[in-house]
């Protein structure tokens, strides 16, 4: 039976179940969240830690919210939502070190020398590595720096480090937290395509070059109609695993073209409960993350236009058929 023909008490005492049965399956359930969200609503707060075990700031630590200026670095929101974290058990997941968007205005690589952009580089990973060691044991290290023709994309780290920044940037996040899982995420990459291809045979050899990476981060961020086959996720998760690698589905959202129908609805459900089943079913699988808490909060209607009501909960943090969906697939999970 779908929502909203459950009462508002069985949804009640379901969304408390929601975090406790993903602890049961051992999986990480995570959302993606801003420090101004924890601040400005009580609901928001309640609703994000009964229902999930992780969280991911979703700009805090990107570099041009982290670095106004050269010389400073701004931790405020970021701990922020640690410290809330913290307070309610949650995980943290690390996102990101390094990524071609952004970035701020003063990192521009025709301002530095290869030598000196090497030194922000490094510094800044280190200095944000040290910050949150012991409490942020993974990151995402480098975020969609292959493009769509399956090459390295332009950015200002490849243009002015050129390709090995990929190698560099793994390297000194080791070095400065040698106990933190390190991630490539990516986009459109979360079936089989030739994207998918790319990113495998560029992950294949930083491995066989004994580069410190340990795992792939996919996105998941799809369009009802559009979504990958969940054999074939399955069958990308497994060839990431053979390669030594733990996979990690980082930014689910599921966009809806025009408000959705209830069979919308129930469609997108099914994509949720079907890409679930997937890193359920992937030993080497190990969270299932989801790109804003409610439908208020997020993106996609600001980046494309017409498109939106991608996530769990409905802009009044009630649960949509898709919340029901992850609730079921981690019961039947739990049931073995
Ligand atoms: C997005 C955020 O959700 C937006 O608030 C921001 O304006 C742009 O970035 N892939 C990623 C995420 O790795 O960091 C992006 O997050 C969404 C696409």
């Amino acid at each position: 039976m779908w929502w909203p023909l459950r009462s508002r008490r069985d949804r009640d005492r379901s969304s408390a179940g929601l975090r406790k049965l993903a602890d049961a399956c051992g999986v990480r359930l995570g959302c993606a969240v801003s420090a101004r969200g924890l601040d400005a609503d009580p609901a928001y707060r309640e609703t994000l830690a009964s229902a999930f075990n992780l969280v991911t700031p979703e700009n805090a630590l990107k570099f041009g919210p982290l670095r106004p200026t050269p010389d400073t670095f701004s931790f405020g929101e970021a701990d922020a939502i640690v410290a809330f974290a913290q307070e309610q058990r949650m995980e943290v997941r690390g996102h990101t070190l390094l990524w071609h968007k952004m970035n701020p205005s003063w990192l521009k690589p025709e301002n530095f020398t290869r030598g000196e952009l090497a030194a922000v580089l490094e510094r800044h990973i280190k200095r944000v590595v040290t910050h949150y060691k012991g409490v942020i044991r993974t990151w995402d290290v480098v975020n969609e720096a292959i493009g769509g023709t399956g090459t390295l994309r332009p950015s200002p780290w490849l243009e002015g480090l050129g390709p090995e920044y990929v190698t560099q940037a793994f390297r000194w996040a080791h070095e400065a937290d040698p106990g933190a899982r390190l991630f490539y995420n990516d986009y459109g990459a979360d079936g089989l395509n030739r994207k998918s291809d790319a990113i495998h045979a560029f992950l294949e050899e930083l491995v066989a070059e004994n580069v410190p990476i340990h795992g792939v981060g996919l996105q998941m961020h799809v369009t009802l109609g559009s979504e990958p086959a969940k054999k074939d996720v399955a069958a990308n998760m497994a060839r990431f695993a053979e390669l030594g690698l733990e996979v990690q589905v980082t930014e689910m959202d599921v966009a809806c073209i025009g408000r959705p129908t209830r069979k919308m609805l129930r469609r997108q459900a099914r994509v949720y409960e079907e890409m679930l089943e997937a890193v359920l079913g992937c030993d080497s699988a190990t969270a299932f993350i989801v790109w804003g808490l409610t439908d208020a909060h997020s993106w996609i209607p600001y980046t494309f236009p017409g498109k939106g009501w991608p996530l769990l909960f409905d802009e009044e943090y009630q649960p949509k058929p898709a919340y029901w969906a992850v609730r079921d697939a981690l019961a039947s999970e739990t049931r073995g």
